[in-house]
């Protein structure tokens, strides 16, 4: 028997326990993964303290070996549960060791590889005629994509045979429920009327839906809604109006033109025409010889419209006018496509400005 005799045994152990707890706390404090190691192979390796102990309880007798054996299986549990723990948060050290040794500089400038993207060109021009529209003091406002007939067709004075209602032209959603797809943003009209009350200048944009597709039309598309209601408006007014947002997003040299035409909603109503931005009105193949291009409709409101929305026509008269976006676009980027506009290509898309 040495001087670590077998019946020190338990007490070897518990002092073991001390010791290890002591070097237990200088590793946690090092951070160091490596130190973990070391630490579990001088506990637990083949050489470890731990290990030793066990080998000493063969020289126990008999009758000291269970409690002796008892001793240094509790501390060798100990020893492996507090490695396991400081192998897990080891692994921690590790990652914040390297973030701090290896500082990121968030101020780098990220690669002209990196994909930038841009606006797309419906969302530039809907900005820009906001602008000018905001410029002349109008207010924005919002109405709903999926609509009741009531705010789409009949408040507007368009009557059950409409050709507008027709199946061919309407995505009906449920029709028994007379629920459907905007055919346009004049239903905004209605939304807004009922709501608030004169004075009104108000424009709307957003994207209605028709069941039709060639080079010039796609079932979806994007329309501008703009109207006026107020004691004394006049046809003038909205000529005026119209002539001045057009100069404005065109360049001041632009005339506008105005040809009568038939809007339930409306009365007088007409056909709203820009001068031609290829050939500034020669004639071209753009505008078909003529000098003009279609771009909206426009008219004072009927009365029965303001019927619907329980106005008094005899005191107030309002103008409206509505015209496409996306035709805008085609004619200030000169596209010959509309379905450019909503393919998702992203070499075409790439060409708009990314801010303005
Ligand atoms: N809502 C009409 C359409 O989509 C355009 C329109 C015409 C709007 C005349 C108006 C208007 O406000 O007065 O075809």
């Amino acid at each position: 028997m040495t001087d670590s005799s077998a019946t020190a045994l338990p007490t070897r152990a518990s002092a073991l326990a001390v010791a290890f707890d002591k070097e237990l706390a200088v590793v946690r404090e090092s951070r160091s993964a490596a130190a973990v190691d070391e630490l579990r192979v001088g506990y637990l390796g083949r050489k470890g303290k731990v290990t030793a102990l066990l080998e000493d309880l063969r020289h126990c007798t008999k009758e000291e070996r269970p409690a002796a054996g008892r001793s240094i299986n509790e501390l060798k549990q100990h020893v492996e549960a507090a490695i396991q723990q400081l192998k897990s948060e080891a692994q921690e050290w590790e990652l914040s060791n390297r973030l701090h040794a290896e500082p990121l500089d968030i101020s780098l400038p990220v690669t002209a590889s990196v994909p930038q993207g841009s606006l797309h060109p419906v969302t530039l021009i809907r900005r820009e005629l906001l602008t000018e529209f905001r410029r002349l003091g109008f207010t924005v406002f919002d109405g709903p994509e999926v609509d009741y007939d009531f705010y789409n067709f009949s408040a507007l004075n368009m009557p059950s045979d409409h050709p507008a209602r027709d199946m061919q032209d309407t995505f009906y959603l449920r029709e028994q429920e007379h629920l459907l797809l905007r055919t346009h943003t004049s239903n905004i009209q209605i939304h807004c009327m009922l709501n608030e009350r004169p004075p009104l200048r108000v424009v709307a944009p957003g994207r209605v839906f028709r069941v039709d597709s060639d080079p010039t039309h796609t079932p979806m598309f994007h329309q501008i809604e703009a109207f006026v209601v107020d004691r004394g408006v006049t046809f003038a007014h909205m000529k005026g109006v119209i002539d001045a947002f057009m100069k404005a997003v065109f360049g001041s040299s632009m005339k506008t033109r105005l040809r009568p035409s038939f809007f339930p909603f409306v009365e007088p109503g007409a056909e709203l025409d820009l001068q031609c931005v290829q050939c500034q009105g020669k004639g071209c193949r753009l505008c078909k010889q003529t000098g003009w291009l279609e771009v909206g409709g426009c008219g004072m409101i009927h009365p029965n419209v303001f019927e619907a929305v329980d106005y008094d026509s005899d005191i107030y008269s309002g103008f409206a006018f509505g015209f496409g976006i996306d035709r805008m676009a085609m004619l200030k980027y000169k596209l010959d496509d509309l379905r450019q506009l909503f393919e998702g290509n992203h070499s075409f898309l790439g060409h708009f400005p990314l801010f303005t």
